[in-house]
């Protein structure tokens, strides 16, 4: 057995080796919410299989952890009327109840859903190969990110329960929800990112037509019920299938009014172009990233170094606000990458409950493939791989490789690589990275890595107009979750923050009348009997 394999040969083990409070039963889904019901399904199935391998007599296989329907564009179709009809208009039960028995709905929800905590946190890592500490703070973040939404609604409520004057007219502004909602979201972050649109979406008023993600489909399984018996009938649907099927007549039909999505600019684009009528539709988009680290000759190096770690092998570099390459200035380009290397050779690949894990299984079936072009592109070009064992791949593992020196003419310049490979470009003068981020198509985030004060505020002021955040000394990411998430270019449309999602949903709206004895009679009379749920001065404690 060579070296390799002694490194990495128990990466996978036998089912027995697997301890019992890690396990999960085989789920064959045969249902969706549709209108209220958990709707049977006897048609065709889609089969979900595990990142993570077992060592059988044909080879390593990966998991097969149970099925989910796979819906036609006929009940698609079924799926968005129901949608349509709960929204009303406007005039559903769902959009015109009063915010607090929203949050109060919602609140049942947060409690179902912590009763299904452990089998969720299980099945992400069965289905994505997340840590456990990882998909264990996705569980978390996601609860405490819907109290937080809560909360957020409820001063937003409290600051528009007062009437305002001016020029002689008195009007109250509230938020009112924009219709019907088309969420879908991507494989990383399954439950998390869907529910940073889903659940401002939802509370603000709209119904949801929720496509699940391709893996992390069973894991929102457990949370069907929790959906059906929070929230009025209709109010959250569920889509599961091909895109291209039952996604593109839904589009066409131009009855959805708001795009939510996280995922590629192109499918994106695509989506948006189907629909009928693009004055109508309002697009929520977190899209494609490729986020630059710079460091300077003026850097703390063991600083960058454990931040470009984090940053880009947090979950083997699938993140949307991961690094994906690395500037560093030649002066300090040797001592960088040493340490750099010796860090990556460091991290322990396993199972994504193993005890200091950090590298596990990659989900997307194709992706060590696409990794390895990458890498097979960027050597006969003339770079190296620095790290032993970098590029190490048996099935679904790929252990990291720290690529030096990358330039503009390969593959991992440009593409965005979302995996386990850090490609580290050499530069002599500020400008080379600068120049990188003004010819991207993308502009979400940068990391700059300097402790000379002067030489951070002449990189400050230009990146502030390239991208979205400029993160000193410290890796990209997209929390805290209060605070204002977007990108320029092809990184995003809209902008994510507790806050700023509630408004991404919802438009203002108000009801105004000139100021006169009678009608401040009316309203006076309106307000006191709670006639109305929108024109009120209740304050929601
Ligand atoms: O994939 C994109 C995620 O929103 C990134 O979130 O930076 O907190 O890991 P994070």
């Amino acid at each position: 057995m060579s070296s390799l394999q002694q490194t990495f040969n128990d990466i996978f083990k036998k089912e027995n080796n697997i301890p019992e409070e890690y396990k999960v039963p085989v789920i064959h889904q045969r249902e969706y919410l549709l209108n209220g019901e958990l709707v049977p399904w006897n048609g065709d199935v889609q089969e979900i299989y595990s990142p993570v391998c077992i060592p059988t007599e044909n080879g390593l296989e990966r998991k097969l952890l149970g099925s989910v329907p796979s819906i036609g564009p006929k009940e698609a179709m079924d799926v968005l009327d129901a949608c349509v009809k709960a929204y009303d208009n406007g005039l559903g039960e769902w959009p015109t109840m009063s915010v607090e028995n929203r949050i109060k709905c919602m609140q049942k929800f947060v409690y179902l859903m912590i009763k299904e905590r452990d089998l969720i946190i299980r099945l992400l890592m069965w289905e994505i190969g997340k840590t456990l500490p990882d998909s264990t703070k996705e569980f978390d973040r996601t609860v405490d990110y819907i109290n937080q939404t809560i909360d957020a609604l409820k001063d937003l409520d409290r600051e528009s329960s007062r009437f305002q004057q001016a020029e002689g007219t008195i009007a109250q502004v509230r938020r009112a929800p924009l219709g019907v909602v088309l969420s879908m979201g991507p494989f990383n972050y399954p439950l998390n990112e869907i529910f940073t649109t889903l659940i401002p979406a939802l509370i603000m008023g709209n119904t949801i037509l929720f496509k699940l993600p391709k893996h992390g489909v069973l894991a929102h399984y457990p949370l069907l019920k929790a959906f059906q018996q929070a929230f009025p009938k209709g109010t959250v649907n569920t889509l599961y299938g091909k895109g291209s099927e039952i996604i593109t007549p839904i589009m066409e039909s131009g009855k959805v009014n708001v795009l939510a999505f996280i995922g590629s600019s192109k499918v994106a684009n695509g989506l948006k172009k189907l629909h009928p009528k693009v004055n109508r539709l309002r697009a929520i988009l977190s899209l494609d990233a490729k986020n630059a680290a710079i460091v300077t000759k003026n850097a703390n190096l063991d600083v960058a170094v454990s931040e470009c770690i984090l940053g880009s092998l947090s979950f083997n570099g699938q993140r949307c606000t991961a690094l994906k390459l690395i500037f560093v200035q030649q002066d300090v380009a040797e001592e960088f990458t040493k340490k750099l290397t010796a860090a990556v050779s460091a991290m322990k690949g396993g199972l994504p409950w193993e005890k200091d894990v950090k590298i596990t299984p990659l989900p997307e079936l194709n992706k060590p493939n696409y990794l390895k072009e990458c890498l097979d592109d960027a050597l006969s070009k003339g770079a190296k791989i620095l790290n032993e064992n970098g590029g190490y791949n048996e099935e679904s593992f790929f252990f990291p490789a720290v690529v030096y020196p990358v330039n503009s003419d390969m593959k991992l310049y440009h593409e965005e690589q979302f995996g386990p490979v850090i490609p580290v470009v050499p530069f002599e003068t500020i400008e080379e990275p600068i120049d990188y981020q003004v010819n991207a198509d993308h502009g979400m985030q940068v990391s700059i890595f300097s402790e000379d004060a002067l030489e951070v505020s002449k990189l400050i002021d230009p990146f502030v107009n390239l991208v979205s955040r400029v993160n000193i000394n410290c890796q990209a990411q997209r929390g805290p979750d209060v605070f204002p998430f977007t990108g320029r270019k092809d990184s995003a449309e809209g902008t994510l923050s507790v806050f700023d999602a509630l408004r991404s949903f919802s438009i203002r709206s108000l009801v105004a009348a000139k100021i006169t004895d009678s009608n401040k009679e009316l309203l006076n009379t309106i307000v006191r009997d709670h006639d109305s749920n929108f024109l009120s001065t209740d304050y929601i404690f």
